[in-house]
């Protein structure tokens, strides 16, 4: 969620453990035959970020993170999951400085983002055929959010401006302009909703540039465009997501719009745009009063789906699904009845059903929901789910985390997780040394004695027949 804020009360407490289920002494090994996980071990453990599956299926690329005592290792690493899934090796491991963020532009071409200076970012591309690195943008100031759409054939991308300017353009010395140089900031102004957050002039905005793939290179052949620009609704405080149409005609993004009543009342939501940027944005989800988030295209291009509080309240209401049939601009929530609220949403490659990802008690599941007959299906059992992938008509992949194991993909039917292949990638082994406690959960009675949910971790060494003084924490 946007302004999350988490909160940590650490505490010792030796109350009794009464209330919770009896350790099970099965869930203890002989602890001769494993070692502690300390803080070391779980710096070592590798990350994967930016995860994505190839257009046609064939490979997932990663960014793979992993630190040790004295440095940070990145590197790109690719799977083939038409090789039985279990061939990985690096893409790239050095291209001269820094990346980040790889996508897909094709099937043979990956984009990275690469600062080559510390106030620039630009796209670079690695053919996973040749392995040839090649410079694609020459900004002079920093993009994030790249995507290619070949269907517009443009890159999209978010770079920071000030009003009535490009970005990059160096406003703090013509004089004209009581505004930031690169000397000084004047921030103007306390986003009081996150507290300690100023805010300067410079606001995020999605460009768009034509950019064609020229003998398997992909090269830019015009202009960036503010596609944000001629919005007279007033300045943006956003996006947050954005997504091409299929067809490559028209972008749907979120975001915010500035107000006075901002700290309490959200203003905004979902905006429509042609993806060259020639009309104004329109908002699309004028007459819902709470925050809309997340819109997704349906890949057939009839829909538009986004996340859409009631209440104007800011971030503190249930997400309900909206599905906006473009064609005859008519919007309607689907799955009303369901008492969830989505963290996120994508439509299967069919378009007939919607995956949302949805915090269910310790858990992050995900669902599939059939958006002709409205019908929900829970999809996976325990573990958190952080995203999801199309990949056949038969089964899904996702990167799913528990306690014991860092974000790890899998493999699932759709049909349900029973069926599910988790690729090992390095931490399989790795972690298979040391003893990771399992997590026993139990309810107690908070605040208005509302029922919260604990869950409890078990030291190395744990003796079920010992008591221990326990160290509470309050999320
Ligand atoms: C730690 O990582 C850095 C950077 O990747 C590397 O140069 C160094 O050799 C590593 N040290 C050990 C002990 O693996
Ligand atoms: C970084 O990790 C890759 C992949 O495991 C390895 O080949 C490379 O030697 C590592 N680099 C350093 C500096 O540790
Ligand atoms: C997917 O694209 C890659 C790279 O062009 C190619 O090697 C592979 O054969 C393709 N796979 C399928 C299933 O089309
Ligand atoms: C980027 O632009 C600068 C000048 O603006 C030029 O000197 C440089 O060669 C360009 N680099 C590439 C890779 O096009
Ligand atoms: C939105 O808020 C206005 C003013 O508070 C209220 O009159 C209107 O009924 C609300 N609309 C919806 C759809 O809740
Ligand atoms: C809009 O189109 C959908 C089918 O795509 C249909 O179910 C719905 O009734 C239509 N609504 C209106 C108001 O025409
Ligand atoms: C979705 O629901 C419709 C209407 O009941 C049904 O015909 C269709 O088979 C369902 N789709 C899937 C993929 O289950």
């Amino acid at each position: 969620m946007k302004f999350k804020g988490i909160f940590y009360l650490i505490s010792l407490a030796s109350f009794s453990l009464a209330d919770f289920k009896a350790p099970n002494p099965s869930d203890f090994p002989d602890w001769s035959t494993l070692q502690r996980f300390t803080v070391k071990q779980q710096l070592q453990t590798t990350n994967f970020f930016d995860i994505s599956v190839s257009p046609n299926k064939s490979k997932l690329i990663y960014n793979r993170v992993k630190l040790n005592d004295t440095g940070i290792n990145s590197s790109i690493n690719i799977v083939a999951l038409d090789r039985g899934f279990d061939h990985t090796g690096d893409l790239v491991s050095e291209i001269g400085f820094d990346f980040s963020s790889p996508i897909w532009i094709t099937d043979d071409l990956v984009g990275v983002l690469a600062a080559d200076t510390p106030s620039t970012q630009n796209l670079y591309t690695i053919s996973i055929t040749t392995g040839v690195v090649k410079q694609v943008t020459n900004f002079t100031y920093p993009v994030k959010s790249v995507v290619y759409s070949p269907a517009a054939k443009k890159l999209g991308f978010i770079a920071s401006t000030i009003q009535g300017h490009a970005p990059g353009e160096d406003i703090g010395k013509d004089g004209s302009k009581d505004i930031p140089s690169h000397d000084g900031m004047s921030y103007n102004k306390l986003f009081v909703r996150r507290g300690k957050t100023w805010l300067t002039d410079y606001r995020d905005q999605i460009f768009t540039v034509d950019a064609d793939i020229m003998n398997g290179d992909l090269k830019v052949t015009g202009t960036p465009v503010n596609i944000m620009e001629k919005y007279t609704g007033g300045w943006e405080r956003g996006p947050y997501s954005y997504n091409f149409s299929p067809d490559g005609k028209t972008i749907v993004f979120d975001s915010q719009v500035q107000n006075r009543k901002e700290v309490w009342k959200a203003k905004g939501g979902i905006f429509f745009v042609p993806s060259d940027g020639s009309t104004e944005p329109v908002l699309i989800s004028s007459n819902y009063n709470g925050t809309g988030s997340f819109p997704v295209y349906s890949p057939d291009g009839k829909y538009i789906a986004w996340l859409q509080m009631m209440t104007e309240l800011h971030d503190a209401d249930q997400n309900r699904i909206i599905l906006y049939d473009i064609k005859n601009k008519t919007k309607r929530i689907i799955a009303e009845n369901w008492d969830q609220s989505p963290d996120s949403i994508k439509f299967t490659d069919d378009s007939s059903k919607i995956l949302p990802i949805v915090p269910c008690k310790i858990d992050k599941v995900l669902f599939s929901l059939n958006i002709s007959n409205e019908k929900l299906t829970r999809i996976t059992g325990g573990g958190v789910v952080e995203s999801v992938f199309d990949l056949n008509s038969d089964s899904l992949l996702i990167m799913k985390s528990t306690l014991k194991y860092p974000s790890t993909p899998f493999i699932i039917s759709k049909g349900g997780d029973k069926i599910s292949k988790k690729l090992t990638i390095e931490n399989t082994e790795y972690l298979a040394k040391y003893w990771i406690s399992p997590a026993d959960t139990f309810w107690f009675d908070g605040a208005l004695n509302e029922k919260v949910q604990g869950m409890i971790l078990y030291p190395y060494g744990f003796d079920p027949k010992k008591k221990y003084p326990v160290a509470l924490i309050i999320h």
